[in-house]
């Protein structure tokens, strides 16, 4: 018969535990009475938050909030949660004893006796200012990266359309002239007729930059898609060289979806642009989007969605090349002409959208990437 580990007397095992938590020192773990009174303390909370057991035995919890905090009556709140739910947890900011933050993460237990009696409520803190400081830092350089591409993408665009709005000048500034020299009426208003499509078509083209380029802060709202889409068709379409048409077909009444507009105008851009890269001899994009309804027959997706997807009739994307196109600066383009950062920005957007994006590609068969985008309810 194997050796059983001797049983420690339950006193024995008590004094341990206790001695374990008074030891730790990376988390504030100690007890609370049911009005929210300190009635132990650790080595953890002493490091933390920088007060010694004799200075909060008896006070209320309260004391380490700060103090925004404490006239909203936020721990009274999560003592509340706890007693009647058993449990509760927070996120915020707290005060040390030399008045500085921290960030910090707590969970809050109720504890009951063998009979079932409250006894009290346990509390574990953790200091997570520099996970909170680092979250912050990356959510600025996401930010950066996003206005940068877009300064970027803004570049790419107006290079495009110089070309189109020299064209369009070229209508209006030759219609002009026939008209100067014309003294039939009928002739003159034919010609004004051209000059104001040839403008209202300038017009359409700088609005439709101007909102490109305006909206900033990132921001999810609920929006319709079809004037996005159509607007973006109109706008990227234009920017493209000669032989690559851009066709789109957008079926009526889609479903709302919930997105930072501006950031959903960049994916398409992003897959626009990837499909234009893929087409050095022309060709023709498409631009499609349809509602649809999923039961988990890809990606685990179930309920209400809109797809929206980008395909081309370049080369297709290799096996092996398709297993890292969309982690961050992968690309097979040349020095200088890809970043690698365009489909680990579009499938950034996707997820945060609480959608995904998938692409289906053959090498010599063409591409099909496809935003899923969950229907807001
Ligand atoms: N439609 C496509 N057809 C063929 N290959 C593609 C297509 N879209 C993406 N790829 C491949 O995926 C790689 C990564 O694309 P991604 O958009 O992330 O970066 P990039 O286009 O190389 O650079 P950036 O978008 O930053 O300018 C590309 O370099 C290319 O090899
Ligand atoms: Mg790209």
């Amino acid at each position: 018969m194997a050796d059983e580990p001797p049983l420690l007397p339950s006193s024995l095992i008590e004094r341990s535990y206790e001695l374990l938590v008074k030891a730790v020192v990376d988390y504030a773990i100690y007890m609370l009475d049911p009005q929210g009174r300190i009635m132990t303390w650790n080595s953890g909370a002493e490091r933390i938050k920088g007060y010694e057991a004799w200075e909060v035995i008896g006070q209320h919890l309260e004391m380490f909030f700060p103090a925004e905090d404490r006239r909203e009556g936020r721990a009274q709140r999560l003592i509340a949660t706890a007693l009647s739910e058993g449990r509760a947890q927070d996120e915020g900011w707290r005060v040390r004893k030399d008045g500085s933050r921290f960030w910090a993460l707590t969970a809050l237990d109720a504890i009951h006796d063998d009979t079932g009696r409250l006894i009290g409520l346990a509390k574990i803190t953790r200091d997570m200012t520099e996970r909170h400081d680092a979250q912050l830092r990356m959510d600025e350089v996401r930010a950066q990266l996003f206005q940068a591409q877009k300064m970027e993408a803004l570049g790419q665009l107006t290079g495009g359309m110089a070309h189109d709005f020299n064209n369009l000048l070229t209508v209006i500034i030759g219609a002009t002239e026939l008209a100067l020299r014309s003294d039939n009426p009928e002739r003159i208003h034919a010609l004004l007729d051209n000059i104001h499509t040839a403008g209202m078509r300038g017009r359409e083209l700088t609005q439709h930059l101007l909102t490109f380029a305006r909206r900033r802060n990132p921001e999810a709202q609920q929006i319709e898609l079809e004037p996005v889409l159509k607007a973006a068709s109109t706008l990227f379409g234009q920017a493209l060289p000669k032989g690559i048409r851009l066709e789109a077909a957008i079926e009526p009444a889609l479903h709302p979806v919930r997105v930072d507009p501006s950031q959903l105008e960049m994916a398409l851009l992003n897959l626009i642009f990837n499909a234009r890269d893929a087409m050095e001899q022309g060709g023709c994009i498409r631009l499609g989007a349809e509602n649809r309804s999923l039961q988990g027959e890809w990606a685990e997706l179930r309920g209400d969605f809109v797809l929206i997807s980008v395909s081309d009739d370049g080369p297709g994307i290799a096996p092996e090349v398709q297993a890292r196109i969309f982690e961050p600066f992968f690309t097979t383009k040349q020095f200088g002409k890809g970043t690698g950062l365009g489909l680990s920005q579009v499938y950034g957007f996707a997820r945060n959208a609480g959608g995904t994006i998938r692409v289906e590609s053959e090498p010599g068969n063409g591409t099909r990437m496809t935003l899923y985008l969950p229907a807001a309810s």
